[in-house]
């Protein structure tokens, strides 16, 4: 029988051609990992939040947006591919789960806030493997200044700090220009301005980075920690950049930041004020500085993980085992005419296998020469982060993995 409303958050909403979450995301939606004492997310939240002790904290705010607020109020065009249903989770065409903490944006200014961090669960339509999960959190900053010679004063005084406290670390930066043509000034910005507004931000994500990966007992003091910048681009930020750390041999993207856009700013009402955001995601972060291999972990509720952690402590996690996995292949024609993004089939995997599902990979695809019907093949790799799995227990998930294949896409099983 299909609903006419699904319940959120204690909500209900009508559902439309958009609804597409499942009871697998809003189950998770009221837990706030970033707020449960001594848990890595939240021990690294505070961590963050001690970098910048005069800003006002956020950390409640409802994952439900609209995605007006999402992408609208920050300049995302019409076509924006973030957009889509494949992409988001969308309660129904008027309501969303935000897709990242940018969406509060507009809000906190409007509040008046001009120093902020804001801590909160974003959700996004993905692939499954061991570091993907279609929840993690974020945390947002921002920080505007008065565009006059009081707020110049401020920010070349702030800029004086914390360039003498990066100088006695042991740190190496690999900078590009605060702005470029490829990367270029706002028309309505004063071009002087808004580069030591860049500085700003590059200084604060620097010594911030410093702070946090320093706090790490895993990473060892006597390398340079490696950071390079790199230029980005966003809707509602220009110049923009992204941050990456080296770790272990690769680079690791952290953050996203640059010059908010005035655009911005005047939906909110601010005027005469310049200013620079970041988002930073906290699971890629956790999982380097407390040695989790997995991010299904962070949702785990066995007392061998949670008890390994304390409040505002970073630790190396100790493994409790590694259970064996199992892998099962379906394949499949896809009904004519019919396309079956892969984001559809890992959502359904997710649904009926819940965190018992480590990876989904394609395998194969073809197209018959005759009867120009696609074939599929996905191989799913089930293995529990708490206990083993019986073959009889995978084998009925499988099952369910299909006939629910059958009948929410009319698939037919090769
Ligand atoms: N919201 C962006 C993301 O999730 C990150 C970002 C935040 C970029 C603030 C610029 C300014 O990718």
């Amino acid at each position: 029988p299909s609903k006419t409303h699904i319940e959120v958050l204690g909500q209900q909403f009508p559902v439309d051609d958009y609804t597409n979450i499942t009871p697998a995301i809003t189950s998770k939606t009221a837990l706030k990992l970033h707020l449960q004492p001594s848990h890595p997310l939240s021990t690294l939240r505070g961590l963050i939040e001690s970098a910048y002790p005069d800003f006002t904290h956020a950390s409640s705010m409802s994952p439900l947006v609209t995605p007006f607020k999402n992408f609208d109020e920050l300049s995302f065009p019409a076509d924006h591919p973030g957009r889509a249903v494949t992409d988001s989770y969308y309660v129904n065409r008027n309501m969303m789960l935000r897709t990242h903490t940018s969406a509060h944006e507009v809000e906190m200014f409007k509040k008046g806030e001009t120093k902020w961090l804001l801590t909160a669960d974003v959700y996004r339509r993905d692939e499954i493997d061991a570091s993907h999960y279609p929840i993690f959190h974020q945390v947002e900053g921002a920080r505007i200044f008065d565009t006059d010679a009081n707020g110049l004063k401020e920010v070349e005084e702030d800029n004086a700090r914390l360039s003498s406290l990066l100088a006695q670390a042991n740190i190496i930066i690999e900078d590009i220009p605060h702005i470029s043509p490829t990367n270029p000034v706002q028309h309505d910005h004063d071009p002087v301005f808004s580069e030591l507004v860049a500085k700003n931000l590059k200084l604060s994500l620097n010594n911030l980075i410093l702070k946090v990966f320093g706090a790490a007992s895993n990473i060892s003091k006597e390398q340079p920690l490696r950071v390079r910048w790199i230029e980005a681009y966003f809707p509602f930020t220009s110049p923009s950049f992204e941050v990456e750390v080296f770790f272990q041999g690769k680079w690791l993207e952290i953050l996203g930041c640059g010059v908010i856009r005035q655009a911005t700013l005047d939906t909110a009402g601010v005027q005469n004020k310049i200013g620079w955001a970041f988002g930073l995601g906290l699971e890629r972060i956790a999982m380097v500085l407390f040695s989790i291999p997995d991010i299904r972990l962070f949702w785990s509720q066995d007392p061998r993980f949670l008890s390994q952690f304390e409040d505002g402590k970073i630790n190396v996690f100790q493994p409790y085992s590694k259970y064996p996995s199992c892998f099962k292949d379906v394949s499949f024609w896809v009904p004519k005419d019919f396309e079956l993004h892969e984001n559809d089939f890992c959502d359904l995997v997710r649904d009926t296998a819940g965190d018992l599902v480590e990876d989904v990979k394609r395998i194969d695809h073809f197209v018959h020469p005759k009867t120009n019907r696609t074939s599929l093949c996905y191989r799913v790799n089930y293995r529990s982060m708490d206990r083993s799995l019986s073959n009889e227990e995978i084998n009925h998930v499988q099952s369910q993995v299909i006939s629910r294949l059958k009948e929410q896409f009319g698939v037919e099983i090769r």
